[in-house]
């Protein structure tokens, strides 16, 4: 299948034989860098949860405002961890239009899928001296702080935001015969904070079941079965269990919130307004920075 760019996918390396996290999401964001079994798995949850699509919305507008907001805060480098499938916009889009020319992106994902589409629109629309995406674990951090550094594209001695979008409650495929283990969670993020440098920023959104209201309690309960059993398994968070993950960084203005209420004053006019009212979210989102 051909995909928006025009390239033939899958890349090598890609399995098809299970529903992929980022596939998914793509296609909840309407995007078309997924395959039947992404799709089918996708449609058994919006059949029975179409709020699925706006809560997806409404996290990549977040992360739209973030940058916006960050740019402008001064900020000029960004690290995307589980930077996704570019659908509805890349953040180095975003920030070009706040700093034009002047804003460093790099972008990480290990779905070659996500990777491969990332590339080919860079290539397209981007600057290779500012913009690159490698595919990379994010529970490596040293390796992939590493990895980061020999792009060129940003510079790890001076500020950064570092973005983990609606990535952390993604718990990850165990070796053969081990349990699941919540690993991308307080120890791996506290390696990050530690090594960012002061002035850099960490942003943050995680799917929570506290302080949601009974219907989507439930509907959480069943969301989270299916994706166990999808071979793709999540957690949800509580409040302060997200909070923690900040450290002693301090979280700017509005603290954290849900995603859409994170300043909203940032949407542009052309950013949609998802169908999604504050109290049917299940995504908070903050951001922090480091003194
Ligand atoms: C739900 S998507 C979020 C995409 C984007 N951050 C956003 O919020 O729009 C989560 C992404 O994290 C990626 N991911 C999950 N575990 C990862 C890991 N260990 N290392 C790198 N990327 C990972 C998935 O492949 C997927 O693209």
């Amino acid at each position: 299948m051909p995909n928006s760019a025009g390239e033939k996918f899958p890349p090598a390396g890609v399995d098809l034989s299970q529903p992929s996290i980022a596939r998914i999401y793509d296609y909840y964001l309407g995007g078309d860098t997924n395959w039947e079994i992404d799709r089918q798995f996708a449609d058994k949850l919006l059949k029975k949860f179409s709020i699925l699509r706006p809560i997806a919305r409404s996290n990549r507008l977040f992360l739209h405002r973030l940058v916006r907001h960050l740019t402008k805060q001064g900020i000029r480098q960004f690290v995307d961890l589980g930077s996704g499938v570019p659908t509805m916009g890349h953040a180095h889009e975003v920030a070009d239009q706040v700093a034009p020319g002047e804003v460093r992106v790099v972008y990480v994902d290990h779905e070659p899928v996500a990777v491969a589409h990332s590339r080919s629109l860079l290539r397209q629309y981007g600057d290779e001296d500012r913009h690159t995406a490698i595919q990379a674990d994010l529970r490596d951090p040293e390796g992939l702080w590493e990895k980061i550094g020999q792009t060129g594209v940003v510079d790890l001695n001076e500020p950064v935001a570092l973005l983990m979008i609606a990535v952390l409650h993604i718990q990850q495929l165990p070796a053969p015969g081990s349990p699941v283990s919540d690993d991308l969670g307080p120890q791996l993020v506290a390696t990050y904070r530690n090594m960012l440098t002061s002035g850099s920023y960490l942003a943050i959104s995680h799917v929570t079941n506290d302080g949601v209201s009974s219907k989507s309690a439930d509907m959480l309960t069943r969301i989270k079965t299916m994706y166990d059993s999808s071979g793709s398994p999540v957690i949800w968070r509580s409040r302060s269990q997200i909070e923690d993950l900040f450290g002693d960084f301090r979280l700017i203005d509005p603290g954290l919130t849900w995603t859409s209420l994170w300043h909203p004053e940032e949407a542009t006019i052309t950013d949609e307004t998802p169908s999604l009212e504050a109290d049917q979210s299940i995504v908070l989102a903050g951001a922090a920075k480091k003194a």
